[in-house]
């Protein structure tokens, strides 16, 4: 039997911010993950940083390599029927910026930062499950390198994302569970291309919705909406680039640089909030609480503010201030929670092309799209949304 303050289930961007955060705070964890390590520092995913997940990032001290490679935009481009409008971000959203920068160097960059300082992650934990929660004894078991272990805590932290075993270990009766689902998924690439562009292109169109963003100086990031259940062998390479190629078409030629393609995956997409975020002693946070479809690129910086919430809380509890900050986690959470849901839903229901060829809707969207580029009011909420709402004092 091994004991810790905090147990923490997963080890991505929540589960590894929530370590260090409560490691600085003075508080022990152990963090659980089911895959190797190699696994979690490899997967593709995120790649826009909120302003509020950079200062987070750089005031904890894992935001050396940010600084360095990340790279700051102060615009992004909507583009329909043929035109690109630019929509400055720091004007509009009182000097505030995004940062593009992969989740999986946050990742890595979390990961090494808890190993220095001696912090304890164990890869390839499986079979988890969770006992006792809604008492002050809960205790988290499963299985690494053939044996069984069996770990006690004062409190588990559920950070293994959207299909994880946390949310579930709510029992149904003390959750109501908000979804939506959309008929449509990303297929997203990375390919070894300069990016044509110095800010990232969200693009409506007719045969659907298309993304250009990018990685660094040498790698270009490209997503096209396709069907729920398209299968890859239907997109070789070069169906992709042409693809891509009819969507962003426009008056000023632009059109992103080809090259190896050296990643392909499809993402489905949904919107799903559990409430609350709090079960006893158990503490969801991130896609274990929340999904976000990844138009507004919300996913990861509402798991990066969830677990600022939450380590000062925990912080809160464990220097002697009981359990009232505690209390409050869910409902600060869902605050901004909330916000982003409506914000990543609007920006869906704005871009995407809905299979039904409804044309009332059709109309709508270029409406909203005109008013959104015209209006200086519009921008500005734009901007300011994306760019993501500051941080309120938890
Ligand atoms: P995760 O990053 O999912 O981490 C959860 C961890 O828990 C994982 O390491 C997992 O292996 C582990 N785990 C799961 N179950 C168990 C278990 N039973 N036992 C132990 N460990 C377990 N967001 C965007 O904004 N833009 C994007 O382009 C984008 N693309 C995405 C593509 C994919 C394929 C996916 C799945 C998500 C994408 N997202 C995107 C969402 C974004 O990546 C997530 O919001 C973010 O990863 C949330 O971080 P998290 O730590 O809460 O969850
Ligand atoms: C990326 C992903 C997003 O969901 C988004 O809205 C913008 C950029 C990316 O992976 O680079």
């Amino acid at each position: 039997m091994i004991r810790t303050q905090v147990a923490i289930v997963g080890a991505g961007p929540a589960g590894l911010m929530l370590s260090h955060l409560l490691h600085r705070a003075g508080v022990a964890s152990i963090v659980l993950e089911a895959r190797s390590r190699g696994y979690v520092e490899g997967r593709v995913r995120a790649g826009v940083l909120e302003q509020g997940t950079v200062d987070l990032l750089k005031q904890s001290g894992v935001g050396e390599r940010l600084a360095r490679e990340g790279l700051v935009h102060d615009a992004v481009e909507l583009r329909f029927q043929g035109r690109g409008h630019r929509i400055e971000l720091s004007r509009l959203a009182r000097g505030r910026t995004i940062t593009v920068y992969g989740q999986q160097e946050v990742v890595k960059d979390l990961v090494r930062a808890r190993l220095e300082a001696g912090g304890d992650i164990r890869f390839e934990f499986t079979d988890i499950a969770l006992h006792e929660v809604a008492t002050s004894r809960p205790r988290v078991t499963g299985r690494m390198q053939g044996e069984s272990v069996e770990i006690a805590c004062d409190f588990i932290a559920g950070c293994d994302g959207s299909h994880g075993i946390c949310r579930e270990a709510v029992p149904r009766s003390q959750r109501a569970v908000h979804e939506r689902a959309y008929p449509f998924a990303w297929l997203g690439i990375l390919a070894r291309a300069a990016p044509s562009r110095d800010h990232l292109v969200y693009a409506h169109h007719d045969r659907g919705f298309a993304l250009f963003s990018m990685r660094s100086p040498t790698l270009t990031r490209l997503y096209l909406q396709v069907a729920p259940d398209e299968e890859l062998s239907a997109w070789p390479d070069e169906r992709v680039w042409d693809e891509l190629e009819a969507r962003f078409e426009g008056e000023d030629g632009w059109r992103p640089a080809r090259g190896a393609v050296i990643e392909k995956s499809v993402t489905g997409m949904r919107s799903l909030v559990v409430e609350p975020m709090r079960h006893g002693r158990l503490l969801l946070a991130g896609d274990a609480a929340h999904v976000v479809p990844p138009t507004g690129a919300k996913g990861l910086n509402l798991a990066m503010a969830d677990v600022r919430v939450l380590a000062a809380a925990l912080a809160s509890f464990y220097s002697g201030e009981g359990e009232s900050a505690l209390d409050a986690y869910s409902a600060t959470a869902l605050e901004r929670v909330w916000r982003a849901q409506h914000f990543s839903w609007w920006m869906t229901a704005l871009l995407h092309r809905f299979p039904e060829g409804d044309s009332f809707q059709r109309r709508l969207q270029h409406a909203q799209l005109e008013y959104v580029v015209s209006s200086e009011a519009a921008r500005a909420s734009f901007a300011e949304n994306y760019v993501g709402l500051p941080f309120e004092a938890p």
